[in-house]
């Protein structure tokens, strides 16, 4: 079966699911903003219900004065290591579609779609040979004032992009934590025909 990065999928699959995995210890490299927007790229070309494209990015590189800014969204857990990144991003959906009457309707698959999105830039970034590590972990009202974002969207979650570094660049328990993840057996996850309770 299928083998990469210290992972091995139950069936065959491209080796870019495997290798795409969330390091924290990053290099501190900088990233063009032509390489940034490569990755981005990807992301805007995934598929949304009615292709009403919810996803919006709000980025800062590395070495601009955006960086900080946007660093101080991430709680202090997140901010330990994801300040070596390359650059940050806030991704953003837009929970709302105007209707022709000009009624704002609430779309059922804003976070769907813009899920969609995150894992585009996810793999573009892999494939590129970068990094990129999600974070819940941040403060979403603070997000909300400081990139001005309007009403009618919501903040989803930040994403780190960087090199990889040597895990001995970290604290000594997020490098006890510095390795690919393993999943749960997919006989746990995909049911034929019905669902199957735990
Ligand atoms: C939506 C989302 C939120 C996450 N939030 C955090 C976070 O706040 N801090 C963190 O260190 N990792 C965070 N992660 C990383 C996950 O823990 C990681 O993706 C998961 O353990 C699977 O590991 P892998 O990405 O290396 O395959 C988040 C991932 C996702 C997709």
């Amino acid at each position: 079966m299928t083998e990469s990065n210290h992972r091995t999928a139950d069936h065959p699959i491209d080796t870019m699911f495997l290798k795409r995995w969330s390091p924290r210890a990053l290099t501190q490299e900088e990233i063009s903003e032509k390489d940034l927007l490569s990755l981005l790229e990807a992301a805007r070309w995934a598929p949304s219900a009615s292709n009403n494209q919810p996803w919006r990015f709000v980025y800062a590189r590395r070495g601009t004065e955006h960086f900080a800014r946007l660093l101080d969204i991430l709680n202090e857990s997140n901010q330990r290591w994801a300040k070596h990144a390359a650059a940050l991003v806030i991704v953003i959906s837009k929970t709302h579609t105007q209707a022709a009457t000009g009624e704002m309707r609430a779309a059922y698959t804003h976070a769907f779609d813009t899920g969609a999105a995150w894992f585009s830039l996810a793999l573009q970034t892999t494939v590129s040979g970068w990094h990129a590590h999600a974070m819940a972990g941040i403060d979403r009202d603070k997000a909300m004032i400081t990139l001005g974002v309007p009403e009618h969207h919501r903040v989803e979650a930040a994403v780190a992009i960087g090199r990889l570094a040597d895990p001995s660049t970290l604290p000594d328990d997020l490098r006890e934590r510095e390795k690919p993840s393993q999943r749960k057996p997919l006989a746990e996850l995909a049911f034929e025909g019905r669902f199957k309770a735990e």
